[in-house]
């Protein structure tokens, strides 16, 4: 498991970053300061240029500590929040384009990206194209003189697929052209984008690292000050805030992340391989393990994985999927994913894809392994195998 910039463990990083450090003695956390305007005892100080707060919207306090920690777990310079991870996306695509650019999107992007970049970037004169997730260094093909963002996510949070991202980094690099990842699946923990050569990493926070499903976040953390700059300044156009009590909330969640991802990524894997010898099963997308096709990068790049896997479920009557659903006391059917609790949906992958084709027959269901006990999440699914094989 990988080590910060000062050489210590990361899971201990995670502990002691972003506690208060400024009066002689103070709690072991940050505690929730909420502002809109900031009050200076002094014209020169009111006057002085690069303040450390300046008005409640570019942050306080309680989002200075939250930005440490996460630098800290993306090993990056410059973190900065948005009020979800969409708009971290959103803005970091508007800071680093222009009308007349070009943007590369990777297939296998989380749905409503694409309709950022089919119903919003487009609008203002920016193409979209998207590429094969599994373009690696091939991806330099498609690199134009006007190509101003690469993004990526990896593994892709539907259907799986790893990405070589090293090899799109050095690609891009020889273009000048920033390399954007969605690191969501990973938290951070499992997987750094900046030393694979990534110039931005973007969390949806309101995933594993709030990690409570009561809290949405997104950040956008990077080692390169004049992208620092372009991103701190969109966020301020566009208005963007984060309440430093969600601050306070997703920075609660930081302190115990490496622990929950242990207990996410082993339930997971035993669901994963259970689910794999069950008949109406025919394909796993879990790329720890040996048969996903994207197993070897995955190794290579990741020292884990989280608790987010999908399924393929042979082709079977409607009625027989909602009595599969309907059966389920411990999978909730919602949206997102990473908190403590597990999920499952139903994924029409198919109807998102544009560049690659999504081909498999079947219904992909997407699971979130939370942190009850394994034996009764297998005999959840158990129970629903049985109530969709009943007539
Ligand atoms: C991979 C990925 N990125 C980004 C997001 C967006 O995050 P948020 O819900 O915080 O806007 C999601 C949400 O499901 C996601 O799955």
């Amino acid at each position: 498991m990988s080590k910060d910039k000062s050489g210590r463990h990361i899971k201990t990083g995670l502990v002691a970053s972003g506690r208060p450090h400024d009066g002689t003695s103070y709690p072991v956390s940050q505690p929730v300061e909420r502002a809109s305007t900031i009050l200076y005892p002094t014209y020169d100080s009111f006057m002085k240029k690069n303040k450390d707060y300046v008005y409640g919207r570019f942050g306080t306090r309680s989002h200075r500590a939250l930005t440490e920690s996460l630098c800290e777990l993306e090993k990056g310079d410059y973190t900065h929040l948005t009020p979800s991870g969409l708009s971290a996306i959103t803005t970091c695509l508007l800071a680093l384009a222009k009308t007349g650019d070009h943007i590369l999107i990777t297939d296998s992007c989380y749905d409503p990206v694409r309709s950022i970049g089919d119903r919003f970037l487009n609008r203002y004169g920016i193409e979209v194209e998207y590429y094969d997730p599994r373009a690696g260094g091939d991806i330099a093909a498609l690199l134009k003189p006007e190509t101003k963002a690469i993004l990526c996510e990896s593994p892709g949070s539907l259907t799986f697929e790893v990405q070589d991202i090293p090899a799109i980094t050095a690609a891009a690099r020889s273009r000048n052209v920033p390399v954007v990842v969605d690191n969501t699946w990973s938290a951070g923990y499992f997987f750094n984008p900046l030393e694979a050569g990534a110039t931005v990493s973007i969390q949806s926070i309101t995933k594993y690292i709030a990690g409570h499903a009561d809290c949405l976040m997104g950040s956008m953390t990077t080692n390169d000050k004049a992208i620092s700059t372009r991103l701190e300044r969109t966020t301020r156009q566009l208005g963007l805030n984060v309440s430093a009590d969600d601050a306070f909330l997703a920075h609660r969640g930081v302190r115990s992340l490496s622990s929950r991802l242990k207990v996410h990524e082993a339930n997971a894997l035993e669901l994963a391989n259970w689910l794999a010898l069950q008949p109406d099963v025919t394909q796993i997308l879990h790329p720890a393990r040996p048969d996903h096709p994207d197993h070897a990068l995955w190794k290579r790049d990741f020292s884990g994985a989280s608790g987010l896997f999908g399924f393929v479920l042979a082709p079977c009557p409607e009625k027989q999927l909602a009595r599969f659903f309907d059966s389920l006391s411990y999978f909730g059917m919602g949206y997102s994913w990473g908190g403590f609790e597990s999920l499952i949906i139903p994924c029409p992958v198919a109807e998102y894809r544009s560049a690659t084709p999504w081909d498999y027959e079947g219904t992909l269901i997407r699971v979130h392994a939370g942190l009850e006990d394994i034996t009764d999440l297998v005999n959840d699914l158990e129970t629903g195998f049985q109530a969709m094989r009943n007539e």
